[in-house]
Protein backbone atom coordinates (compact mmCIF):
# COMPACT_ATOMS: atom_id res chain seq x y z
CA UNK A 1 0.00 0.00 0.00
CA UNK A 2 2.63 2.27 0.99
CA UNK A 3 4.87 1.44 -1.92
CA UNK A 4 1.72 2.58 -4.22
CA UNK A 5 1.51 5.72 -2.51
CA UNK A 6 4.68 6.34 -2.64
CA UNK A 7 5.25 5.45 -7.02
CA UNK A 8 2.57 7.67 -7.39
CA UNK A 9 4.16 10.66 -5.57
CA UNK A 10 6.61 9.97 -7.82
CA UNK A 11 4.57 10.28 -10.63
CA UNK A 12 2.94 13.25 -10.29
CA UNK A 13 6.45 14.82 -9.13
CA UNK A 14 7.55 14.04 -12.89
CA UNK A 15 4.88 14.93 -14.72
CA UNK A 16 5.30 18.70 -12.63
CA UNK A 17 8.84 18.46 -13.89
CA UNK A 18 7.39 17.82 -17.59
CA UNK A 19 4.92 20.64 -17.42
CA UNK A 20 7.37 22.94 -15.80
CA UNK A 21 10.66 22.42 -17.85
CA UNK A 22 8.10 22.76 -20.77
CA UNK A 23 6.46 26.38 -19.43
CA UNK A 24 9.91 27.51 -19.36
CA UNK A 25 11.88 27.54 -22.61
CA UNK A 26 10.20 26.95 -26.36
CA UNK A 27 10.73 23.69 -27.85
CA UNK A 28 10.71 23.29 -31.81
CA UNK A 29 7.14 22.27 -31.99
CA UNK A 30 5.88 25.77 -30.15
CA UNK A 31 8.11 27.68 -32.54
CA UNK A 32 6.53 26.05 -35.71
CA UNK A 33 2.89 26.99 -34.14
CA UNK A 34 3.81 30.44 -33.13
CA UNK A 35 5.54 30.92 -36.86
CA UNK A 36 2.89 29.11 -38.97
CA UNK A 37 0.41 32.61 -38.49
CA UNK A 38 3.51 34.35 -39.94
CA UNK A 39 3.51 32.41 -43.13
CA UNK A 40 -0.49 33.18 -43.81
CA UNK A 41 1.33 36.69 -44.90
CA UNK A 42 4.78 35.53 -45.77
CA UNK A 43 4.40 32.57 -47.82
CA UNK A 44 4.66 28.71 -46.73
CA UNK A 45 8.07 28.91 -44.53
CA UNK A 46 8.54 32.61 -45.29
CA UNK A 47 8.88 32.24 -49.11
CA UNK A 48 6.29 34.15 -50.34
CA UNK A 49 4.52 34.03 -54.47
CA UNK A 50 3.65 37.66 -55.22
CA UNK A 51 4.79 41.28 -53.63
CA UNK A 52 5.03 40.34 -50.10
CA UNK A 53 8.12 40.28 -47.91
CA UNK A 54 10.02 37.24 -47.79
CA UNK A 55 11.96 36.07 -44.41
CA UNK A 56 12.20 32.66 -44.95
CA UNK A 57 15.83 32.10 -44.72
CA UNK A 58 16.60 35.73 -43.52
CA UNK A 59 19.59 35.92 -40.70
CA UNK A 60 18.10 35.71 -37.25
CA UNK A 61 19.49 37.68 -35.46
CA UNK A 62 18.49 40.76 -38.03
CA UNK A 63 14.84 39.02 -37.95
CA UNK A 64 14.75 39.15 -34.16
CA UNK A 65 16.23 42.94 -34.26
CA UNK A 66 13.04 43.57 -36.98
CA UNK A 67 10.51 42.29 -34.60
CA UNK A 68 11.63 43.85 -31.49
CA UNK A 69 12.00 47.07 -33.10
CA UNK A 70 8.43 46.75 -34.82
CA UNK A 71 6.89 46.08 -31.06
CA UNK A 72 8.58 48.56 -29.20
CA UNK A 73 8.20 51.54 -31.52
CA UNK A 74 5.45 52.90 -29.23
CA UNK A 75 3.32 53.89 -32.64
CA UNK A 76 1.46 51.57 -34.84
CA UNK A 77 2.54 52.48 -38.52
CA UNK A 78 1.69 48.92 -39.89
CA UNK A 79 0.02 45.44 -39.13
CA UNK A 80 3.61 44.01 -38.14
CA UNK A 81 3.69 46.53 -35.18
CA UNK A 82 0.69 44.73 -33.68
CA UNK A 83 2.01 41.19 -34.84
CA UNK A 84 4.95 41.79 -33.32
CA UNK A 85 3.20 43.03 -29.90
CA UNK A 86 1.41 39.68 -29.72
CA UNK A 87 4.53 37.42 -28.30
CA UNK A 88 6.95 37.82 -25.39
CA UNK A 89 10.55 38.55 -26.78
CA UNK A 90 11.77 35.19 -25.57
CA UNK A 91 8.54 34.30 -28.80
CA UNK A 92 10.01 36.43 -30.90
CA UNK A 93 13.77 35.02 -30.28
CA UNK A 94 12.29 31.30 -30.84
CA UNK A 95 10.21 32.36 -33.89
CA UNK A 96 13.33 34.64 -35.86
CA UNK A 97 15.39 31.00 -35.46
CA UNK A 98 12.42 28.85 -36.47
CA UNK A 99 12.42 31.10 -39.64
CA UNK A 100 15.54 31.30 -40.29
CA UNK A 101 16.04 27.55 -40.36
CA UNK A 102 13.64 27.62 -43.11
CA UNK A 103 14.46 26.61 -46.71
CA UNK A 104 12.50 27.32 -50.07
CA UNK A 105 10.81 23.78 -51.42
CA UNK A 106 11.56 23.20 -55.16
CA UNK A 107 7.43 23.56 -55.93
CA UNK A 108 7.46 27.01 -54.39
CA UNK A 109 10.93 28.48 -56.39
CA UNK A 110 8.79 26.84 -59.60
CA UNK A 111 5.99 28.89 -58.31
CA UNK A 112 7.73 32.10 -57.92
CA UNK A 113 9.54 32.02 -61.04
CA UNK A 114 6.64 31.41 -63.23
CA UNK A 115 5.09 34.28 -60.91
CA UNK A 116 7.79 36.59 -62.11
CA UNK A 117 7.37 35.36 -65.93
CA UNK A 118 3.91 36.09 -65.77
CA UNK A 119 4.78 39.85 -64.25
CA UNK A 120 7.26 40.19 -66.80
CA UNK A 121 5.40 39.49 -69.61
CA UNK A 122 2.04 41.82 -68.15
CA UNK A 123 4.87 44.74 -67.58
CA UNK A 124 5.97 43.84 -71.21
CA UNK A 125 2.65 44.21 -72.92
CA UNK A 126 1.50 47.39 -70.74
CA UNK A 127 4.35 49.19 -72.06
CA UNK A 128 5.01 47.87 -75.63
C1 LIG B 1 -1.61 39.90 -41.93
C2 LIG B 1 -0.40 39.71 -42.68
C3 LIG B 1 0.92 39.50 -41.96
C4 LIG B 1 1.21 38.56 -41.00
C5 LIG B 1 0.30 37.50 -40.40
C6 LIG B 1 2.61 38.75 -40.67
N1 LIG B 1 3.15 39.75 -41.42
FE1 LIG B 1 5.11 40.37 -41.41
N2 LIG B 1 4.66 41.83 -42.74
C7 LIG B 1 3.39 42.07 -43.29
C8 LIG B 1 3.46 43.24 -44.14
C9 LIG B 1 2.30 43.84 -44.92
C10 LIG B 1 4.79 43.72 -44.09
C11 LIG B 1 5.38 44.95 -44.78
C12 LIG B 1 5.69 46.03 -43.80
C13 LIG B 1 4.50 46.60 -43.13
O1 LIG B 1 3.51 46.93 -43.80
O2 LIG B 1 4.51 46.75 -41.88
C14 LIG B 1 5.53 42.81 -43.20
C15 LIG B 1 6.87 42.92 -42.89
C16 LIG B 1 7.58 42.03 -42.12
C17 LIG B 1 9.01 42.10 -41.87
C18 LIG B 1 9.98 43.11 -42.44
C19 LIG B 1 10.50 42.51 -43.72
C20 LIG B 1 11.60 43.29 -44.35
O3 LIG B 1 12.13 42.80 -45.37
O4 LIG B 1 11.93 44.35 -43.86
C21 LIG B 1 9.33 41.04 -41.06
C22 LIG B 1 10.71 40.66 -40.52
C23 LIG B 1 8.10 40.34 -40.80
N3 LIG B 1 7.06 40.95 -41.45
C24 LIG B 1 8.01 39.21 -40.00
C25 LIG B 1 6.82 38.59 -39.65
C26 LIG B 1 6.71 37.56 -38.64
C27 LIG B 1 7.89 36.94 -37.90
C28 LIG B 1 5.39 37.25 -38.54
C29 LIG B 1 4.74 36.29 -37.57
C30 LIG B 1 4.93 36.56 -36.17
C31 LIG B 1 4.66 38.06 -39.50
N4 LIG B 1 5.57 38.88 -40.13
C32 LIG B 1 3.30 38.00 -39.72
C33 LIG B 1 2.27 41.29 -43.11
C34 LIG B 1 2.14 40.25 -42.21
Amino acid sequence: MQKKIYRLLYQIGLALIFTFSNAQGSNADDSRIWASQCFQCHGTNGYPVGDMDEIGGKDPNSLYEELIEMKYRGKTEGIMDLHARGYSDEQLRAIAEYISAQSESKQQEEERNQEEEREEEEEEENHG
